[in-house]
């Protein structure tokens, strides 16, 4: 058990593989209540049972954050369930990187809906419960392409820059009601996320690229678990975090 983290209510999107399975493993067995989604429903149910085996409280629910009505589903059922949502870890994203002259139109219009819209959508399923109780916690996974902009992932950085903005006008827009809002934004780790590039020559060259530096997922699910433990007068607000061989 870790204090801060015992008996929270945690809802995480995109919780079925890398970044959001590992931290709901991670709060799982620090005593945390976890509610996790995704669209591989089989995946999160699975890991549901696993941890369930071991004495956690998880609740799998098949979530696409590109619906509003599922995320709020998402949301209410661990309120339904578990009385309240003390932290939202919207982290579903996708990054099928091009560049701009291949028009991959429908990329790009997908990754303005996963990782604009869709932490949108949580934004409004969770507001309105931690408003009522005054209290509460939403954390928005940018990137340190929400810091930079490279050629060649120019919508994906668009889109996490957006997430950085909206992060930070939340903030703000949450001190009367006690919400803490935290932005944490990771460099390069060993995930499925470029398995969804669908450019074979940019999925090869960042494959090349990313084996050499990357990280596992342990350094996010630690800074998760960091910003939500700390005393409820600490608003950890941005979190940036690289490899260290990363140039970038
Ligand atoms: N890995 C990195 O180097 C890195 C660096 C910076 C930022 N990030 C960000 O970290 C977050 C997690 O990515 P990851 O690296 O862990 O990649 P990942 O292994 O591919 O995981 C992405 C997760 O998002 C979910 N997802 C995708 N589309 C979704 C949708 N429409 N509805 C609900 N869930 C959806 C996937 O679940 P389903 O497919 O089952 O729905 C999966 O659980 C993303 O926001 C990503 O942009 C990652």
């Amino acid at each position: 058990m870790s204090h801060g983290i015992e008996d929270k209510v945690v809802v995480i999107t995109g919780a079925s593989s890398g970044l959001g399975e590992a931290t709901a493993r991670h709060l799982a067995e620090r005593g945390a209540t976890v509610v996790i989604g995704a669209r591989r429903v089989d995946r999160i149910k699975a890991l549901a049972a696993e941890l369930i085996a071991t004495g956690s409280e998880v609740v799998a629910v098949e979530t696409d954050v590109t619906d509003r009505d599922q995320v709020k589903t998402l949301v209410d059922t661990a309120v339904e369930r578990f009385g309240r949502i003390d932290v939202l870890l919207n982290n579903a994203g996708i990054m099928p990187l091009a560049p701009l002259e291949r028009l991959k139109i429908d990329e790009w219009d997908r990754m303005i809906d996963v990782n604009v819209k869709g932490v949108l959508y949580g934004i409004a399923a969770a507001l309105p419960h931690m408003k009522a109780r005054k209290s509460g916690h939403i954390i928005n996974v940018s990137s340190v392409y929400g810091h930079v902009v490279d050629p060649g992932a120019t919508v994906y950085c668009a889109t996490k820059h957006a997430v950085r903005a909206l992060s930070e006008g939340l903030r703000k827009e949450v001190k009367p009601y006690n919400i803490r809002t935290t932005i944490i934004s990771p460099g390069a780790v060993s995930t499925e996320l470029l398995d969804h590039i669908s450019e074979k020559d940019i999925q090869t060259g960042n494959r090349d690229f990313v084996s050499k530096i990357a990280i596992g997922p342990g350094t996010f699910a630690r800074s998760v678990a960091f910003a939500i433990s700390e005393p409820d007068d600490v608003d950890i607000n941005e979190i940036l975090f690289r490899p260290t061989a990363q140039p970038v």
